[in-house]
């Protein structure tokens, strides 16, 4: 016998599926304003991260199926960009994150309410990822600011992004 969820967690966990795809979405958009820059590595990066999101969607795409949800994908939205410089970027990625943390948050705690057990500990998984991600980006926000001033730098940065690579995380 399947577990079976809540119509109103059922919602919130398709909407979630929508943030990550919103949030693949975003990145992708930001690859393109670094092409567009002539910073290959902080594109780079932005693909990377991109890939991250488009896992974070499938997982909890599979999760749903595994409780017999027929999915729902809805319209993605994407916010109007215009950025300055790259701080400017890295902020607005920082507080994306911040909200999908906080999206998070509140699913867990909609799962507790509902006693959706196996959500619980799916969104514990999600929370251990946000704080890696937000960990992650606050520390390419700190180095671009230490060179925010310094076309140098920021080069030498952009080199070090272009070496990041895209590994699948772990299923548990
Ligand atoms: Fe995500
Ligand atoms: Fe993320």
């Amino acid at each position: 016998m399947r577990i079976t969820l809540s119509d109103k967690v059922v919602d919130a966990l398709n909407q979630q599926v929508n943030n990550e795809f919103a949030a693949a979405y975003k990145y992708l958009a930001l690859a393109a304003h670094f092409e567009d820059l002539n910073f290959p590595g902080f594109a780079n990066w932005m693909y990377v991260q991109r890939e991250e999101e488009n896992t974070h969607a499938m997982r909890l795409f599979n999760f749903l199926l595994e409780h017999g949800v027929k999915i729902q994908l809805h319209n993605i939205e994407m916010p109007e960009m215009h950025f300055e410089n790259v701080v400017e970027v890295l902020e607005f990625v920082l507080e994306q994150e911040h909200n999908v943390t906080q999206q998070v948050f509140n699913l867990y705690e909609l799962a507790m309410a509902e006693k959706a057990y196996t959500v619980k500990i799916e969104m514990e998984w999600f929370i251990s990822e946000q704080a890696e991600e937000e960990n992650l980006v606050n520390s390419v926000l700190e180095r671009a600011r230490m060179v925010a001033d310094d076309p140098a730098g920021l080069l030498v940065l952009d080199n070090e992004l272009a070496t990041r690579t895209f590994t699948a995380p772990t299923a548990e």
